[in-house]
This record gives C-alpha cells, sequence and structure tokens, in this order.
C-alpha cells in the first residue's frame, strides 16, 4: 500500500479543540463511589476530568474545535469540502455531522458520522485521507468528539473514573508533498464484550404477530484487565506495522501520541518500542479519557504550546470498543 502512488498528497494545516467548563476532581469522585485520588493516580495517571452539563451538547464543542482548526489552516468554513464527526455518542443518533456543517456554515461540506469508539479519530483520519488522495475533496475537516459522561454507570468505580468529555478537529488539505506517511487499521469482534455501551431491546407486541424490540443503550461496561492486556500487545505491534508502511524507524518518531486512556497504557507502549518518555505526549491528567476526542485534543494542545512543530513526525495510534485500533503516522503542518 503505497500512499504516494494516486500524487495527491495529504497536510495536516490546523487543529482546534474544546473541552467543556465543568471539572470533576479525583477527591469528587470519591464522594460518589468508593475509590481515592491515590488509587486513581497510581493506576490510571488521571487526576481531573471535564464533563459537559445538560445544556452543553456534542455539536457546541465540536462546532468550537472545529472553527479553532480551520481559523489555523487559514481557511473558512466555506472552503471545507467533506466533514467526517468521529463519535460514539452523537446529540442525535441519525448522525450530528450535518448539525455541525449547518452551525459552522459549511455551505458547500458534505457530512457524516464514523463510529470507531476510542479509535474514532485515528479511522477517521484513514477515512478522510482517501478522499483527498483519490482527488475528489482538497480540503477536509476531521472531528474526534465524545460525551461518555452520558453513558458512564456513575456507580461504578471500575468505568466511571477513567472517561471525560470534549472535543478535537483537524484540517486535512491537498498537497503537492505528502505528510500522511503510513498507517494501519485493524478490527477483532471476538473480543466485543470486554467493552460495551449496548442496546438492549425489550420485545413489544404492535398488533397480533407483529412484534419489535424497542429499549435504550445501557450504561458502559468493561472488563478492564482484558482491556488493558488488549492495548499493551496490539499498540506497539500496530505502531510497527505502520512505521513499517511509511518506511522510517521507530527512532524517527518524533512524538507518540497515543489515545490518552491511561498513564501506565502510554508507558508500556512507549517501553516496548524503547521510545523514551519525552517524546510521549500525555495530557489524560487533566481530562481523563475523551474517547475519539483525546488525540486531536492532545495534539491541539502540543502544537499550540510549541512542543510540536511543522515537519514533526508524529504516531498516533488509537485503541478501544469494537474491539478497534490502529496507527496514523503523519508529519505536523503545511509542507516547507
Ligand atoms: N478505586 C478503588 N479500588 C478500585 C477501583 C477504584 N476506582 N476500581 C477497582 N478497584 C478495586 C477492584 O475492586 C479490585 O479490588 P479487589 O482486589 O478487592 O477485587 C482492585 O481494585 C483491583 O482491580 P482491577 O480491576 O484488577 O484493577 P486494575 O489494576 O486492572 O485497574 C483499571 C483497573 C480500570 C484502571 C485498569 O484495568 C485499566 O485502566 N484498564 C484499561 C481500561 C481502559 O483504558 N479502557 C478504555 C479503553 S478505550
Amino acid at each position: 500500500m503505497l500512499l504516494q502512488q494516486s500524487g495527491f498528497g495529504i497536510a495536516v494545516t490546523g487543529s482546534g479543540s474544546c473541552t467543556p467548563q465543568v471539572t470533576l476532581d479525583n477527591n469528587g469522585l470519591s464522594q460518589m463511589v468508593e475509590t481515592s485520588d491515590e488509587w486513581i493516580v497510581a493506576r490510571t495517571g488521571i487526576r481531573y476530568r471535564r464533563l459537559a452539563d445538560d445544556r452543553t451538547s456534542l455539536c457546541d464543542l465540536a462546532v468550537t474545535a472545529a472553527r479553532r482548526a480551520i481559523e489555523m489552516a487559514r481557511l473558512a468554513p466555506a472552503d471545507i469540502d467533506l466533514i467526517v464527526l468521529a463519535t460514539s455518542s452523537p446529540d442525535d443518533l441519525f448522525g450530528s455531522a450535518g448539525q455541525i456543517q449547518y452551525q459552522l456554515g459549511a455551505t458547500k461540506a458534505v457530512a457524516f458520522d464514523l463510529t470507531a469508539a476510542c479509535s474514532g479519530f485515528v479511522f477517521g483520519l484513514v477515512t478522510a485521507s482517501q478522499f483527498i488522495r483519490t482527488g475528489v475533496y482538497q480540503n477536509v475537516l476531521l472531528i474526534g468528539a465524545d460525551i461518555l459522561s452520558r453513558w458512564v454507570n456513575w456507580s461504578d468505580r471500575g468505568t466511571c473514573i477513567l472517561f471525560g468529555d470534549g472535543a478535537g478537529a483537524v484540517v486535512l488539505q491537498a498537497a503537492e508533498t505528502d505528510s500522511l506517511l503510513g498507517f494501519e487499521i485493524r478490527s477483532d469482534g471476538t473480543q466485543n464484550a470486554s467493552l460495551n455501551l449496548a442496546y438492549k431491546a425489550e420485545s413489544k407486541a404492535l398488533i397480533e404477530g407483529v412484534t419489535i424490540g424497542q429499549g435504550g443503550f445501557h450504561p458502559i461496561t468493561m472488563n478492564g484487565q482484558e482491556i488493558y492486556r488488549f492495548a499493551v500487545k496490539k499498540v506497539p505491534e500496530v505502531i510497527e506495522k505502520a512505521v513499517f508502511r511509511a518506511n522510517i524507524s521507530v527512532a524517527e518518531i518524533d512524538w507518540l501520541l497515543l489515545h490518552q486512556a491511561n498513564q501506565r497504557i502510554l508507558d508500556a507502549v512507549a517501553q516496548r518500542l524503547n521510545i523514551p518518555a519525552q517524546k510521549v505526549i500525555s495530557n489524560l491528567a487533566n481530562y481523563g479519557n475523551t474517547s475519539a476526542a483525546s488525540i486531536p485534543i492532545a495534539l491541539d494542545e502540543a502544537v499550540r504550546e510549541g512542543k510540536i512543530k511543522r515537519g514533526d513526525t508524529i504516531a498516533a495510534a488509537g485503541f478501544g470498543a469494537g474491539l478497534s485500533w490502529g496507527c496514523a503516522i503523519f508529519q505536523w503542518g503545511a509542507s516547507k
């Protein structure tokens, strides 16, 4: 899969992010379930998470993040050809991307949702890049946004300590040189039961002989140890595969940008790949696991802090429910 073959390259030219105002710290959580700041920090590295209140929609967060990314790319919303919204918690199950397109004033863009849980941003990056690579679209807005606080069981201490809400976005543009160096994305449905936000139906008879199932989605259930084992095994493998496809070496990676699930997972993956800690981007202490939003939020913060610079090589890897996992290797910024 030689990416550069078609002649249309990809540049990642803008980033933006938005998190809700409300902060919940670990001491606050210990008022709700039997836990402690020490336990949560030691097992996860998480200290705070931002939570969306009942007046904050997914579209609100996504639109703000998107505006910031479009502005950094020096484009106007009307320049955008395609909007991909990676989310598992839309405001509307029919899709929230159309509402975002409207609120942004991205009048010419086609917009759709993509669901791949915490791998959503990486899957979205690969999906969006295909439209550029084939020459169909020039300017693509990719958003990763989730409000998982809507779906967390707040009395389950095994999961409620992990998640937070937020949105991040990037702008991808057609370019002469190609900054998307390689990728690898994977799925394994056999382990689907390890992490679920499942619909549960109850039987309802409409008329004699016609029965449907009507119910609702139930809060997140997770086997933490299984997910932990899956992540530390599969994520280094998929990064190595993407590195191979990119025709670079692991040592050439400037920044390891993993889905921000757990500091222990970040450390273990970096250790397996022999990537030094100073190359690992981590902001999960402040936000927890924001699902599809975690990679673009961390990217945006590192870019705006001046940490990630133009031309730096980033290995971005997502992993989570599905199970799904993947890695995209790209260079930041418009080519010089
Ligand atoms: N506070 C205090 N104790 C807790 C606790 C909490 N919030 N959650 C669980 N415990 C307890 C358990 O009940 C268990 O007690 P026991 O030994 O008396 O039965 C003990 O701590 C160990 O539980 P365990 O589940 O083995 O802990 P762990 O070290 O695996 O840590 C996670 C739990 C969830 C932090 C860890 O498994 C994890 O991060 N997994 C990956 C999850 C993830 O990233 N999911 C999203 C992927 S996108």
